[in-house]
């Protein structure tokens, strides 16, 4: 018995990385595959036949899988993601949004082309694949689960990644909002947040030598996600780096009320009492 056996799990960005590791590691578990990928650059240019590569893999390990190079930026691309999925499987019952570019540059220096094609293929195409896939999970009558990538730059920030930083950050909000509005239709969604050695990454000086942050790390906490383990878990952000898996969580400190003056806070009494509003 697999954990997601004969679930038809689609992967967005699987033409290599940690997308490749989350097609084999719900395979191996059963699952029916749709390898999704463009096929371009590490800045999203071109195209190419990533998936196919991926889905022979499948295959050739016995698993049932079909690719799809369809743009997940695109509302006709991420249509047809779904239709591929129908086509061949006759459903849908897991999403992981994996697919995703980087153009970096410093915040002074970047312009409105880097910041609007990354926050494309990460926000609107998690958007648009996310509600494509869930017409089709509630057409089914209901159930299903999302799994999205967010980045520790999203959570965080990070220096050179403005655009990046916030296409990841929106994908939490995005995660927490589709969490709170799919749950009656019992569709859970979560997200992770990967740091591994792959194209997008490689060339970073924290990865040199290292080969203890593999995508094949990273696999497993998207398996969770994505299988029945998960339960009724939903909008979480799941972090995991080689051997270290965490969570990320938004925190509201408890703040200060004030008695007097109907409440209404003057500026200097804000930054006089700084500490203690802040204090988690
Ligand atoms: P990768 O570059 O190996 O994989 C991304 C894949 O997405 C590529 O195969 C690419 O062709 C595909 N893709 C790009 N634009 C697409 C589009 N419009 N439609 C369909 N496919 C498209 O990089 P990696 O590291 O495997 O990244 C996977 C995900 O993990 C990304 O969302 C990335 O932002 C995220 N991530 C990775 C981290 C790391 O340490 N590697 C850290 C934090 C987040």
């Amino acid at each position: 018995m697999g954990l997601v056996d004969d679930k038809v799990v689609i992967v967005t960005g699987a033409g290599g990385g940690i997308g490749r590791a989350h097609a084999l590691g719900f395979a191996r578990e059963g699952a029916k595959i749709v390898v999704n990928d463009l096929g371009g650059t590490r800045d999203g240019a071109g195209s190419g036949s990533a998936a196919n590569r991926v889905v022979d893999e499948l295959r050739a390990a016995g698993a049932q899988a079909v690719a799809s190079h369809d743009d997940v930026a695109s509302p006709q691309g991420a249509a047809s993601l779904v239709e591929t999925a129908v086509k061949a499987f006759g459903r849908v019952d897991v999403l992981v949004n994996n697919a995703g570019i980087l153009r970096d540059k410093s915040f002074l220096k970047m312009d409105e082309a880097m910041w609007d094609s990354v926050v494309n293929v990460h926000a609107k195409g998690t958007f648009l694949c996310s509600q494509m896939f869930a017409r089709q999970l509630v057409a089914q009558g209901g159930g299903g689960r999302i799994v999205n990538t967010t980045s520790v730059s999203g959570m965080l920030g990070n220096f050179g990644q403005s655009n990046y930083s916030s296409a990841k950050a929106g994908i939490y909000g995005l995660t927490r909002t589709m969490s709170i509005e799919l749950q009656r239709h019992r569709i859970t969604v979560n997200a992770i947040a990967p740091i591994a050695k792959t194209r997008m990454t490689e060339d970073l000086p924290m990865f040199q030598g290292v080969d203890t942050l593999t995508p094949e790390h990273i696999a497993p906490a998207a398996l969770f996600l994505g299988s029945d383990l998960c339960g009724d878990r939903t909008g979480h952000v799941l972090a995991i780096a080689g051997a270290r898996v965490y969570a990320f969580k938004v925190i509201e400190t408890t703040g200060r009320f004030k008695e007097t003056d109907n409440g209404v806070w003057t500026a200097q009494e804000i930054a006089e009492s700084w500490d203690s509003i802040v204090k988690a």
